[in-house]
């Protein structure tokens, strides 16, 4: 969960209206109304009869802050009618999870309960998380149903295949938390990159000596997979070549794995064909060895010569092709980084570079970066890794020349 925690604001002013209807994955809803609380939305619960069965209303209140919405006759709306006071100004609805019978019930326009009935009345988007036992969400009338809501502007989240309360194995479990929160920020993340193609290096290279030891920088690649995940969410097509790091694949992002300094110069290389942007944020080591050993070298005791040759600079290759892509550098420095980053932004010929000072941060979860550009510098406040590669997606897409 620690990316959406971290983009705290991004939901803030949202009213979301989450409908809650029966099944096992309810328990999944509380730790959703957090997470979306979190990312600053106010969240307005409504429960079905049957949701109400898995998960009751105090906790749903207790989690979002807000009173629980049951039945269609709650006279203590202020103006007595739920379904039009809970919408009026809802930024979306969001049913998760979403039963068979829910499903149905919006297909077909009923609306027999407050849930329902509240949909039917909406002037804004609304999004359902499927949530059922594998044979229910296969049924061709669900299947139907399902198909009806697409055709009639509704988006359909999921659902996830695997393992289900049933004991069965198949497509109908509920989006995990985080997926559903993902798909809720991407939702409301304006499209600045729609129609284009991103490519991405991240994270570390590993430069190997032999089958168990290697060359590698300190790089935990959070900065560039933030960046790739803003990308993604502002409608972009993004290819992330990534070195070796700990770190999921974020949504509706291609992931290619390339250890060395030479790999992952090949997939950029190979992805680059209709790219209009290449932003190079991975700590590619400057040199490898001339040599790899084929067997685990051992130990002598005696003094050793490791012979070195210098990496190709990936970013440097891509920025002065004829056909460049809009190139974004990165610089981390220890020093007098106005200097040292601006310098590197013409010897590259970049049209953008983000710097940052060492001390601020290589590892953690926040950063302070100053863009340079030709206009001159720009600094960030210091934030989340996530808030700050939204800034930076922002910035170029502000300078990007017009597809
Ligand atoms: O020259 P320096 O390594 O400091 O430049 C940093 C920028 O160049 C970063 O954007 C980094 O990803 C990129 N770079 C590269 N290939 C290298 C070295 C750096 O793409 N071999």
């Amino acid at each position: 969960m620690e990316d959406y925690i971290c983009v705290i604001d991004s939901l803030r002013g949202r009213k979301i209206v989450l409908g809650v209807s029966g099944g096992v994955a309810a328990y999944k809803a509380a730790a959703l109304v957090r997470a979306l609380g979190r990312m600053g939305a106010d969240v307005h619960v409504v429960l079905t009869e049957a949701g109400a069965r898995f998960v009751a209303a105090p906790t749903f209140h207790a989690l979002s802050g807000n009173r629980v919405w049951t039945s269609l006759w709650d006279g203590s709306m202020e103006n007595g009618i739920p379904h039009i006071a809970l919408v009026r100004g809802a930024d979306a609805i969001l049913i998760a999870p979403a039963s068979a019978d829910i499903i149905a019930s919006l297909a077909n326009g009923l609306a027999g309960d407050l849930l329902s009935t509240l949909c039917l009345a909406r002037d804004c988007p609304l999004l359902v998380a499927p949530a059922m036992n594998r044979q229910m969400w296969e049924n061709p009338a669900t299947q139907r149903n399902a198909a009806t809501l697409r055709e009639d502007g509704v988006f359909i989240l999921g659902p996830d295949k695997g393992e289900q309360a049933c004991g069965e194995t198949g497509p109908g479990r509920m989006l995990e938390p985080e997926a559903l929160c993902e798909a809720i920020l991407a939702f409301f993340t304006p499209k600045l990159l729609a129609g284009r193609k991103v490519v991405i290096t991240a994270g570390p290279t590993f430069e190997a000596i032999d089958p168990v030891r290697g060359i590698t920088n300190s790089s935990s690649g959070k900065m560039g997979y933030a960046i790739a995940a803003a990308c993604a969410r502002s409608g972009a097509e993004v290819v992330l070549v990534s070195g070796p790091v700990a770190l999921p694949t974020p949504a509706g992002v291609r992931r290619i794995d390339a250890s060395s300094a030479l790999r992952m110069r090949d997939e950029v290389l190979a992805a680059l064909p209709g790219a209009d942007v290449f932003i190079a944020v991975a700590a590619v080591a400057d040199y490898r060895p001339v040599e790899t050993a084929g067997h685990k070298i051992k130990k002598s005791g005696a003094a050793m010569q490791l012979a070195l040759v210098p990496n190709p600079d990936i970013l440097a290759e891509v920025a002065a092709r004829p056909d460049a892509p809009f190139c974004v550098g990165f610089a981390a420095e220890s020093h007098d980084l106005d200097m040292f980053a601006e310098g590197k932004r013409r010897a590259k010929r970049l049209p953008m570079l983000v710097g940052n000072l060492l001390a601020d941060g290589l590892c953690g979860d926040d950063n302070t970066v100053v863009i340079y550009d030709d206009e001159g510098r720009h600094p960030l406040p210091r934030a989340p890794k996530a808030f700050v590669a939204r800034q930076i997606v922002e910035h170029l897409a502000r300078l990007l020349p017009a597809a």
